[in-house]
């Protein structure tokens, strides 16, 4: 196995997310190692919560995650420096990637979109989940990470690690993408399902956010702001456009009742909250909306939180993809095969 760089990571939040990808570095250090020559040292946590701390040789992952998992603070670990926040860290330490995982601020970018850039601009790689800076700025942070020489991806903004934007960039590469089209929320996909059994939305609501699906707060996904989003950063990032979030028609589901569903389905016909992307003659048009959608259609037979995305290619017809959308271990692999995209590229 080639040698590669050892990754000096680190992590710009450390929530449900960036736990979930420090476990799976933790199981497949030796896997990792030994099948893609890929290594690791965590430098460096900084999270709201859990506070901060840095040692530029190196943090016992191990240690730190049981230390999180007992309750205690980063600043109890036992040595390094304590208490820099995300641009001091992103700035001053010695990594070399940053693992962008706060909360995402779909409307402004939220602070990530600084980090994103000021990791950047410092010449170091950054992997990220956080739908904010793509849906903002993705045309601005490709742009830069290319002056810089470095690399930004992005993989788990749209339906955590399900391939969809590594699919499009590198598997269908040589393909013309002419339209994308799916089920992109789990959550609405999970009521309206539910719903066909019968429960009302209200309910349908309660049981997603119990079971972990929805947003904290789930207006984003029932009024479709969540798929806007995901549907914004696929047309920006792979169908070539320079949209707003504005610029993508939206309507969720919340004008769907029971009564619309029992409807459907004895017609035949299943309701779906559907996004797409798709060039025209009149440049790329993109919407989210609820479709009717008849019962022998691919996308009807989806059910639950699963999604399913629909690449419409010249070369290959259609190409569908269908997996979980969100979830710790699901979101934290697409942080690992964004990294191992980027040891791949690294020469030997
Ligand atoms: N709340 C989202 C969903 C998950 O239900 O699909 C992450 O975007």
């Amino acid at each position: 196995m080639v040698k590669k760089m050892k990754f000096r990571l680190a992590f710009i939040g450390f929530g449900v997310v960036g736990q979930g990808f420090a476990d799976i570095l933790l199981k497949k250090e030796h896997e990792l190692k030994d099948r893609y020559g890929f290594e690791y040292e965590v430098v460096a946590i900084s999270d709201m919560k859990l506070g901060s701390v840095y040692d530029e040789d190196g943090l016992d992952l191990s240690r730190v995650m049981n230390m999180v998992n007992q309750g205690d603070r980063l600043e109890d670990y036992p040595t390094g420096i304590k208490g820099w926040d995300p641009l001091k860290t992103i700035k001053e330490s010695n990594a070399d990637t940053i693992i962008e995982v706060t909360y995402t601020d779909m409307k402004t970018g939220g602070p990530a979109l600084e980090h994103v850039r000021t990791a950047l601009k410092a010449g170091k790689h950054v992997v990220s989940t956080n739908k904010g800076p793509v849906a903002n700025a993705a045309k601005e942070l490709m742009e830069l990470a290319d002056r810089n020489g470095v690399k930004y991806r992005f993989e788990g903004t749209v339906v955590s690690g399900t391939p969809t934007i590594n699919l499009a960039w590198e598997t269908l590469a040589g393909c013309e993408i002419k339209e994308i089209k799916g089920i992109l929320n789990g959550t609405t996909n999970y009521i309206l399902s539910k719903m066909e059994e019968g429960m009302e939305y209200e309910d349908a609501l309660k049981k997603a956010q119990e079971l972990g699906y929805a947003e904290a707060d789930p207006t984003g996904d029932v009024e479709g702001i969540d798929a806007q989003g995901k549907v914004l950063i696929l047309s920006n990032t792979v169908m070539g456009a320079d949209m707003e979030l504005e610029d993508v028609a939206r309507e969720g589901i919340t004008g769907i009742s029971l009564q619309d569903v029992e409807e459907a389905k004895k017609e035949g016909h299943r309701w779906k909250l559907i996004g797409s992307t798709k060039k025209t003659e009149g440049g790329i048009e993109a919407s989210v909306g609820p479709e009717k959608i008849p019962m022998d259609h691919p996308l009807a037979g989806v059910m639950g939180p699963t999604n399913a995305l629909t690449f419409t290619t010249d070369l290959l017809g259609d190409v569908t993809i269908i997996g979980p959308g969100a979830g710790k271990m699901e979101t934290g692999f697409s942080l690992l095969v964004d990294l191992l995209a980027i040891n791949g590229a690294m020469e030997g």
